[in-house]
């Protein structure tokens, strides 16, 4: 099927009242643009899951801080729309900043209060409001079953998950897997910021997070010995500055001292000019 790009509020709810009201179920998949597989894998679960799927895409001015890259953010509109289309998505919302902000500021806000306070939040402090505002808003104009996230983001995920269940919102949140570069490196629209040499370095990332996971399969089951060796993986490549390196309770962002459960290893750094981040799962017997 044909891609079709819509950029008004009003085109976009009249086409799926329509498709609604006789039964189709609608997958949404939100994001910036400057698109890569890791976009288009989530636009292959929702394709798979739904009777149509609908992928925005909006550089939201709302969740980025003064210093950061609003303006120069990447983007190539012919080439998204020809990933989206392969991917399975069948329209495309485009919207302009006017079309979603029309008032110019917003009164309104969603803040997700102590999931939105650590790690990306210590650093973003705006970021996740803003984050939670446009995805908010967004369910309202799209109304889908399905929503999906990637798994890459997994504070964004968790806040939209915890979102949704406070605000009661008739959407499920999907949570898919981290598509990656065959050297591990997470696929990100902003690793295009990266020289030769920053790439190359990117890889720290994962290496910590391997090294991380395997000392708890090994047995280790203390968090500060966990991220101890996760900051020794950093310190052992001069281009990364890291920022956190830290294990939390899977399910709700606790951090716990003795090990249990399901655990997520969060990293963050600064490689050049991005921040970039990563995370996996650790299933602690
Ligand atoms: P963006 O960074 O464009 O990401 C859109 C979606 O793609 C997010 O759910 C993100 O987690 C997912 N994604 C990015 N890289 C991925 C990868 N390597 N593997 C799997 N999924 C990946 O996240 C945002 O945009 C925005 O905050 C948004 C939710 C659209 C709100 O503005």
């Amino acid at each position: 099927m044909t891609i079709e790009t819509l950029t008004t509020i009003a085109q976009l709810r009249l086409l799926l009242n329509a498709a609604r009201s006789q039964g189709t179920d609608v997958g949404f998949v939100p994001t910036m643009g400057f698109l890569h597989d890791g976009h288009a894998s989530l636009m292959r679960a929702a394709s798979a899951d739904n009777d149509l799927v609908v992928a925005s895409i909006f550089v939201n001015p709302l969740q980025f801080g003064a210093d950061e890259d609003l303006e120069d953010y990447p983007r190539d509109l012919e080439r998204d729309t020809a990933l989206a289309e392969a991917a399975g998505a069948s329209l495309l919302f485009i919207p302009s900043v006017d079309e979603m902000y029309p008032f110019g500021p917003v009164f309104t806000t969603v803040s997700v209060d102590r999931l939105a306070a650590g790690y990306e939040g210590a650093t973003r402090p705006t970021h996740f409001s803003g984050m939670a505002t446009v995805v908010s808003k967004l369910f309202n104009i799209v109304g889908p079953c399905r929503a999906y996230f990637g798994e890459k983001d997994y504070q964004q995920l968790a806040i939209i998950r915890r979102m949704v269940a406070d605000l009661s919102i008739p959407v499920d949140v999907v949570g898919c897997p981290i598509v990656r570069e065959p050297d591990g490196l997470a696929m990100s629209s902003r690793n295009t910021y990266l020289d030769q040499d920053q790439r190359q370095a990117a890889t720290v990332l994962r290496r910590a997070l391997d090294a991380g996971a395997a000392l708890i399969e090994n047995g280790e089951r203390s968090r500060v010995a966990v991220e101890a060796a996760m900051l020794d993986v950093f310190a052992s490549e001069p281009l990364a500055t890291v920022d956190y390196a830290a294990v939390v309770d899977a399910a709700n962002f606790e951090v716990p001292t003795t090990l249990v459960n399901d655990v997520r290893l969060l990293v963050a750094a600064q490689v050049g000019r991005p921040r970039l981040l990563d995370n996996c799962g650790v299933s602690v017997n």
